[in-house]
């Protein structure tokens, strides 16, 4: 792997992903960890990030100098970069010259392997109090600005190079084109880490691992279980078997995409336990959100603790498929709400007669790229580009007690508005497009002659790179106008709707 060194900004996991879509396989280790246990990994490359110090504040994190001792491809980022010079023996200066934000670079590209071939001059996104003044010996001075005369350097004998600005952001357009420089021209790598490569090396290892035991995954309707099932069946074939427990809170049609499309694309044995009954009698006279979440963990734990002990009494069940994502692994421990999102899904409340050994195929995946894996294993579009849904589902959009004739009118008007977004062309745009029933308000309205006294839906449609933080989208006009025309009059009781233009923070994604 390329091995990105988190120097602890939020830029680590950007630039890891970047190198991906470079089509270069790369990994987050932490700045703590010594060079020796960086190159036993056998990196192709180490990309060192940019981070929040000063590197000569006390304390402020290190390079370990051992890395330079091997010949392994270097390229030091922002703070990264100025590590690296101190280290390697250059010098870094409190210049007064701060530049935040974008910058114009000047760049020697005739002289560069970094620039080569593109502008001269050129935007750069930069962040930095501290400058390089001085290029460590051996390297080259490749590009300043007014504020850095040294805004990045190379050493093409010893493969290492490095750059004050940020590459990985989109604030530098060009940014891109020069981390794949360092990666192909520099580094000297292949771009080879393709969808196809991903799939063979993952059903390799799943055989390994399970070899001929049985496996059990529950499938929620969304992408991360449909695609990790996907793999294990494409690795250990029918030694799996799926649950999908159908609460009765999905949308119109999902469902059925889980119970019809996903099977015909796949061939995954699938038992399907139809618990919508038992989920509505226990949210029954339930309004409070977290009771609402607490039951249906607790319901969805035991159905599928049920369907287990079912698949077990015809042969042992060795391991369970989870989705887990990279960003999990990333900060499993870190970001709280990684936790909390998960713990609906997370069926380590069986007990303990029933512990089953993870397989966790998506481990080293982000997002996109599990859905690139998707679409290559042939999963239908419905499922490989759904947008995220919550494990209570339809429950925590109803804003009061949830009955199936609300469950009935929800459907509906989600329905309208997801029809509509396809249509427009946007579903990519947006992150996710809650439509909430405020069951428990009554507005009056006027259609044809009479007076109505009906409900209010809620259109929630939001843009977001991770769900953590959140803005909300700005469809065009014209498109709320038909999906709020279309609900008041499709959608039996409801007589209005509004817009949440409310960002994440202060609001949540969701109303409950
Ligand atoms: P909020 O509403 O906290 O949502 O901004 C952030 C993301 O998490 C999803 N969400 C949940 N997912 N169980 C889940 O599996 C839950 O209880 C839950 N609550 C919120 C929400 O849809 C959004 O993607």
């Amino acid at each position: 792997p390329v091995l990105v060194v988190d120097f602890g900004a939020q830029y680590a996991q950007l630039i890891a992903r970047r190198v991906r879509e470079a089509k270069v396989y790369s990994e987050i280790v932490p700045h703590t960890m010594p060079a020796a246990e960086m190159l036993a990994k056998k990196p192709a490359a180490v990309i060192l990030s940019g981070g929040p110090s000063s590197v000569y504040e006390p304390g402020a994190p290190q390079v370990d100098a051992g890395l330079f001792d091997s010949d392994v491809p270097v390229f030091g980022i922002c703070y990264g970069f100025q590590a690296m010079a101190q280290v390697l023996g250059g010098t870094v200066s409190h210049t007064g010259l701060r530049e935040y934000g974008r910058t114009e670079l000047t760049a020697s590209p005739e002289a560069s392997a970094l620039f080569g071939g593109l502008p001269g001059e050129q935007p750069v996104w930069m962040s930095h109090g501290d400058s390089v003044t001085a290029a460590p010996a051996g390297f080259t001075v490749t590009a300043s600005t007014s504020g850095a005369p040294v805004a990045a350097f190379e050493d093409r004998a010893t493969r290492r190079a490095g750059v004050q600005f940020h590459p990985e952001v989109a604030h530098t357009p060009h940014g891109q084109a020069v981390l794949e420089r360092f990666l192909y021209e520099v580094a000297g790598l292949a771009p080879d880490w393709t969808s196809d490569n991903i799939i063979d090396e993952q059903v390799a290892a799943i055989r390994t691992k399970v070899g001929g035991a049985r496996v059990i995954c529950g499938l929620s309707g969304g992408v991360d279980s449909a695609v990790a099932a996907a793999l294990v069946h494409k690795a250990v074939g029918d030694q799996l078997t799926c649950v999908f427990v159908d609460h009765g809170l999905l949308r119109a049609g999902e469902a059925e995409q889980v119970e019809k499309d996903y099977v015909a694309a796949t061939g995954i044995n699938l038992k399907v336990v139809d618990a919508a009954d038992r989920f509505l009698g226990a949210l029954a006279g339930v309004t409070d959100p977290e009771t609402k979440r607490k039951i249906i963990g607790r319901e969805f734990i035991r159905v599928f603790e049920q369907a287990a002990r079912e698949l077990e009494s015809e042969s042992h069940v060795e391991f369970l498929v989870q989705g887990t994502l990279y960003p999990d692994v990333v900060e499993s421990g870190g970001g709280t709400g990684t936790a909390n999102i998960k713990s609906h899904h997370n069926v380590g409340g069986l007990p303990d007669d029933l512990a089953f050994t993870l397989v966790e195929p998506l481990r080293t995946l982000f997002k996109d790229e599990v859905r690139a894996v998707g679409s290559q294993l042939g999963l239908p579009d419905a499922i490989v580009w759904r947008h995220p849904f919550p494990g209570p589902g339809l429950a925590i959009r109803i804003i009061g007690e949830v009955t199936r004739e609300r469950l009935d009118l929800l459907r509906q008007a989600d329905l309208i508005a997801r029809e509509e977004l396809t249509a427009s062309g946007l579903d990519r745009d947006v992150w996710q497009f809650p439509v909430v029933l405020l069951a428990d308000v009554r507005s009056v309205g006027v259609q044809g002659d009479g007076r109505t006294y009906g409900h209010p839906v809620v259109l929630r449609p939001v843009s977001s790179d991770d769900a953590m933080t959140a803005d909300w989208s700005r469809l065009p006009h014209d498109l709320i106008a038909k999906i709020s025309n279309r609900i008041t009059n499709e959608v039996p009781g409801v007589n209005r709707v509004v817009l949440d233009v409310t960002s994440k923070p202060p609001g949540t994604i969701e109303w409950e």
